[in-house]
């Protein structure tokens, strides 16, 4: 609780100290622009694309931490401060910040002025708006002079940070009243800008860089700010910014408000000017029309508003447990969103340059989206599907911008066609739309060549079957999930990428993961393939399904748990035969959410390794012994010093596989302890050491081997929100859609002895209130006050409210 605390209320987080562990950001933004924002007002945005449209820079890595992008500078007499902190971290008498749901909040006070920045990016809109409220809060009048500021990106984030003999003479501005066009590049192929307006009339601007700062001085002592006096700088190549210099007497106790809209805006090509030479500004004179006054922005916070309470109302949680309450109710599925919009593009780990929407990570996080924003799920699996290749294989990333697979990075990850069928499938099961198995999609988006989506599948489904290895499990190819196992790579020059680099021609690898992932998908599949008509597909797909878990029995365990692969030299990984690196967390959990060994009692000899082996306070470790060398033939994962990443890292995505595994098992209070270990609401109080965000999940917590045991890194952008989503909403709580049914089947312990989960599903309302005794072996429902039979309650109409009693 040292630097702030939950408003379950408001659905904020509110931290009262800018001295936080680690930036601690926000996301605006829902649809087509995006900002990224830290309590202390650092960050950037863009449009779609955080590489190719990105409108403020940023410099990450840099030392202060977190500076770039926008910042707002009061002076008040001779005192210049910043309400936000940084860039001068000022001394500040009260200071807070409120992370909602796409909005952030800062307000900072000094000498009796209170300045409030309240950001959001409206709904509809592709602007950052920044309502900046200034109070007189002390007895005297106060004159102000506010200086606005952001920096430009020249458009290209890779190419503004690398091709500087071309971008220090290309910047361009133009100003109109209190609004500063970046207008760079519009002169030739671009036909859009960015626009940074303030709706009153301002005493002056600045638009260079060097004039604002001074070429010697950081962002913390602007030259022109310290003088107290704009020079209406017109950019000219260098550096372009956007300053604005407002004027500002206050009564004691007045308040006034101001509205800064920073906008991209896109003209049609052939009406790119309004005279020769002269950016046609209408839509952007429009677009601050819109935020001409205070009242507008109240208007439109106020929607934003009412779509995420809509949002987060088809599934809420009440239980004794307010921590879990919300991360259920409020900030997983926010975070959900956030992976949604983001992919692994743009967080304070990821640049938003090189990668783009991974193929299996954007299938993973549909899960943990697809019950709020159905349609957009629907059209993600199509764009992702149209990356697919005619033999079934994929592209492992795409371009957000043009939705085409990005070359690059290549294909080759033996797992990635397999979570396409994942993603389809729960898709389907939320919401009854089996149509969508018919629509034609291309490959590699090529329109000449389309086929349905359930071809698609059945792709996916088959090129598993016909890259099987010589124990009959499937093999790996560049890496299954774990990206770091690279078993035909064998790297021996650091500056090829483990990823991409030209791998050794081999059918020895195989992975046990994708072997256990094939069988988690088979039946799934095969009830699509009887749907569809196909059923000796769907036989086909059973038998294939059998003959794998026979493959996983005879080949793929170890004795006490699942292997996790075959070498390219045929030699076992992730076995007690192994010196390092004897097990592994993935096959463990993905074996057993898939059934394997669940009748025959390996399923718990399996969990109770990973209790035993991998378990720790602070999360379960991907592997152990960790890798303390580098073993060529095992790639970039014993690149990593050991408890870091996917070398014996808490890696947080692939916990929750455990959860659901112990779920399986109808162990509940195993999986809602893993839950706690790792869910942010229940680390607040250890944020010195895991330093990320109390309310994200972040990728990768440092585990017991590493020097800084526990303490996180990459928040936000992690297929961690999704999986831990379907662990604890899915599976822990026990409500889940299937494709007949909606399953009430709860597990999760003693310690919460009730709740209630309201559940909206294809259109019908269900309350379904738990009484968790752990009386019975499976629960007993009565839905509508009649004993039903078993845990699956038939779908009701739309419109119809259930009301479900469970008692465990
Ligand atoms: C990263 C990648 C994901 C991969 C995981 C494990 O989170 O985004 O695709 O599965 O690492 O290597
Ligand atoms: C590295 C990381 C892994 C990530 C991959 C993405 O291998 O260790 O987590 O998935 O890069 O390219």
């Amino acid at each position: 609780m040292k630097f702030g605390h939950f408003d379950d209320e408001a659905r904020e987080y509110v931290i009262t100290t800018p001295c936080t562990p680690y930036p601690w950001i926000n996301y605006l933004g829902t649809e087509d622009f995006f900002s990224l924002i830290s309590h202390t007002g650092g960050g950037y945005c863009f449009y779609r694309d955080a590489r190719f449209r990105r409108l403020l820079r940023y410099r990450y890595n840099n030392s202060p931490a977190d500076v770039g992008g926008r910042a707002l500078y009061i002076r008040d007499g001779d005192d210049v401060w910043t309400p936000a902190w940084m860039p001068m971290k000022s001394t500040l008498e009260r200071y807070e910040c409120r992370h909602g749901l796409g909005t952030t909040k800062i307000q900072g006070s000094r000498n009796g002025v209170t300045a409030e920045m309240f950001y959001l990016v409206p709904l509809g809109e592709t602007a950052e708006v920044c309502r900046l409220t200034l109070t007189n809060e002390s007895s005297v009048v106060k004159t102000l002079k506010v200086f606005s500021f952001v920096e430009f990106c020249l458009w290209n984030a890779w190419d503004d940070q690398t091709n500087f003999q071309r971008n220090f003479s290309t910047g361009e501005v133009e100003i109109d009243g209190s609004a500063i066009y970046h207008v760079t590049e519009y002169r030739e192929r671009r036909n859009h800008y960015a626009v940074f307006g303030v709706n009153a009339p301002i005493a002056g601007f600045d638009t260079d860089r060097e004039t604002f700062l001074g070429l010697y001085n950081g962002l913390h002592e602007p030259e022109v700010v310290l003088e107290g006096a704009p020079r209406n700088s017109l950019a000219s190549g260098w550096a372009p910014i956007g300053s604005h210099c407002l004027e500002v007497s206050l009564a004691p106790g007045e308040s006034r408000d101001f509205v800064f809209v920073l906008g991209y805006v896109e003209n049609p090509a052939d009406d790119k000017w309004e005279q020769p030479g002269v950016v046609n500004k209408q839509p952007a004179r429009a677009l601050m029309a819109r935020f001409s006054e205070t009242a507008q922005v109240e208007a439109t916070v106020a929607e934003l508003r009412d779509h995420w309470a809509s949002l987060l109302e088809i599934s809420t949680v009440e239980s004794p447990d307010e921590r879990l309450n919300r991360m259920v109710n409020t900030w997983n599925p926010y975070q959900c969103m956030v992976t949604f919009n983001m992919s692994r593009s743009a967080s304070y780990f990821e640049s938003g340059i090189g990668r783009g929407m991974g193929f299996r990570d954007s299938n993973q996080d549909l899960l943990g989206f697809v019950h709020l924003v159905p349609e957009r799920a629907r059209q993600r699996i199509i764009d992702i599907a149209s990356t697919q290749f005619a033999d079934g294989s994929a592209y492992h990333q795409y371009q957000p911008l043009t939705k085409r697979g990005n070359n690059d990075i290549g294909s080759g990850f033996n797992d990635d066609p397999l979570w396409l069928i994942i993603g389809v499938v729960a898709y389907i099961k939320e919401t009854g739309d089996f149509d969508i198995l018919s629509e034609e999609v291309p490959f590699d988006n090529d329109e000449a060549n389309t086929a349905t989506l359930f071809e698609h599948l059945r792709r996916s489904f088959h090129f598993t079957l016909e890259n099987l290895g010589p124990h009959g499990l499937p093999l790996i190819g560049r890496a299954d999930w774990n990206d770091c196992l690279n078993l035909n790579c064998f790297s021996e020059t650091p500056d090829e990428p483990y990823q991409t680099t030209a791998n050794r021609e081999g059918r020895t690898a195989e992975s046990v993961f994708i072997a256990g992932q094939f069988v988690y998908t088979a039946p799934d599949y095969a009830d699509l393939a009887e749907y569809m008509g196909f059923a000796e597909e769907a036989g086909a797909a059973r038998k294939h399904a059998a003959r794998m878990e026979g493959a996983i029995s005879e080949h793929g365990w170890d004795g006490d748990w699942f292997l996790r692969a075959y070498d390219f030299f045929g030699q076992k990984v992730g076995s007690r035969e192994c010196e390092e690196g004897q097990i592994f967390i993935e096959p463990q959990g993905f074996c057993v959410m898939a059934g394997v060994g669940v009748d025959d009692g390996r399923a718990l000899r399996a969990l109770d390794s990973v209790a035993e082996r991998l378990a720790t306070p602070y999360g379960i470790v991907l592997n152990q012994p960790a890798y303390s060398r580098y073993h060529v033939e095992l790639g970039e994962i014993s690149s990593y010093p050991p408890g870091y990443k996917e070398n014996a890292g808490i890696f947080c995505h692939n916990n929750p596989w455990v959860m659901i595994a112990e779920t399986r098992v109808g162990r509940g209070d195993r999986a809602f302890d893993y839950y706690k270990r790792i869910a942010p609401a229940y680390l607040q109080e250890i944020s010195e050491i895991h330093r990320t965000e109390p309310y994200v999940y972040s990728q990768m917590v440092a585990g017991r081997d590493a020097v800084r045991e526990g303490e996180a890194k990459n928040s936000w952008l992690t297929g961690t929100a999704a999986w831990n989503y379907v662990a604890i909403a899915h599976h822990i709580l026990g409500i889940r859609p299937e494709f007949d049914g909606l399953r009430v089947s709860p597990c999760i312990g003693a310690e919460i002895p009730n709740f209630t989960v309201t559940r909206r599903c294809r259109g019908a309302l269900y309350r379904i209130r738990v009484t968790n005794s752990l009386k019975h072996g499976e629960p007993l429902l009565k839905v509508n006050g009649e004993a039903a039979k078993g845990t699956l309650v038939p779908y009701a109409p739309a419109g119809e409210t259930v009301d479900i009693d469970c008692e465990t």
